[in-house]
């Protein structure tokens, strides 16, 4: 079994699906609590990092919650995007495209200004700091009802240019895409690209929904489509691109062994499969350190890991003379 970890560290990529709130160490969360005197019921660092421990979807999705709790101004916000950059172009990431949840915030008080005013300042310093590309997407909470959605996106039109697209995420189960069609229909009205996380927990039929009833361009997740030979088909026909997670996928219980995880039969199926760190500060590892444990579980080759590569930036919502230039980049350093 071969360990292509040096090779992937400095292997040009995009990065497509991490909420930029899954990338809150439990440093900067702590500090941030103390700064701005917020209650946490943890008295350590380490206390919080040893309640890391997740049996599904729902029992992280309370702790990260509980943990965005502390993002309280603009800073902060600014402190958090501005920590990824920085760990993410260090791993090589030369394109990223954040999700963030306003109604995390904006229930609890945050104005939306502020959240996107210390993401954008981030976005600007990072792009000239490290030379790279950054986009942000809009997500919904899915637990949250479909008139809670419609109200963020009317909120955020003030800030329309600085986001590209929409997409939804929180808990799955019990809550299918046909739930937000009407908000899906007027954010692709207004010109924004749609995304959708579907068969991360929830049955192929969410995918279906996801891909006839919310019109996305890229299906987050998409692990339990392989159910369904039908879709994996027509996956693979519209080279539907699927943004995997597997640490991810493994601290959440929708894999229970790295060895089994569906990413090769994936590839095999022809699917356009990415390769993505979700909630990194919470699964244990980066872009970087998700492409090693699933290279080294599958026995990936050098030639599969930069097929990943590549369709990481296939599947960007950057425009085909971008897509090119990085493509080449990419190739310049698989031969060199
Ligand atoms: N929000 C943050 N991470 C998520 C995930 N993996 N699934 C659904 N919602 C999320
Ligand atoms: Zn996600």
């Amino acid at each position: 079994m071969t360990d292509l970890s040096a090779f992937i560290a400095g292997l040009p990529k995009a990065e497509l699906h991490v909420h930029i709130e899954g990338t809150f160490e439990p440093e900067l969360m702590y500090a941030l609590a103390q700064r701005n005197k917020v209650a946490f019921p943890y008295d350590s660092v380490e206390a919080l990092r040893g309640a890391y421990r997740f049996g599904n979807l729902q029992d992280f999705l309370d702790l990260y919650y509980q943990g965005m709790s502390v993002l309280v101004t603009e800073q902060d916000f600014y402190d958090l995007a501005m920590a990824y950059f920085r760990r993410a172009a260090a791993q090589a990431v030369r394109h990223a495209e954040i999700f963030f949840d306003p109604q995390g915030h904006t229930e609890r008080g945050v104005p939306f200004q502020t959240m996107i005013d210390g993401l954008w300042r981030a976005k600007a310093d990072a792009e000239a700091q490290f030379g790279m590309s950054i986009s942000m997407i809009l997500c919904f909470l899915r637990h949250l009802d479909e008139a809670s959605a419609l109200r963020t996106l009317n909120e955020a039109l003030p800030w329309r240019d600085r986001f590209i697209g929409v997409g939804l995420d929180s808990s799955e189960k019990g809550h299918p895409p046909s739930k937000f069609q009407t908000v899906f229909a007027r954010a692709r009205g207004i010109g924004l690209k749609a995304v959708a996380h579907a068969g991360e927990e929830g049955p192929p039929e969410y995918v279906w929904e996801a891909l006839d009833l919310l019109q996305v361009q890229r299906i987050d997740h998409g692990n339990r489509a392989l159910e369904d030979e039908r879709l994996t088909a027509r996956l693979a026909r519209e080279a539907m691109p699927l943004t995997v997670c597997p640490l991810s996928n493994l601290r959440l219980c929708v894999v229970n062994d790295m060895t089994r995880h569906p990413l090769r039969r994936m590839l095999q199926a022809g699917l356009v499969a990415t390769i993505n760190s979700d909630d990194p500060a919470y699964f244990g590892g980066y872009v970087n350190e998700n492409y090693s444990a699933v290279q080294q579980a599958l026995d990936l080759s050098r030639d599969e890991i930069v097929t990943l590569a590549a369709n990481s930036f296939r599947a960007a919502f950057i425009d085909r003379a971008e897509q090119q230039r990085h493509l080449g980049v990419l190739t310049a350093y698989a031969v060199g």
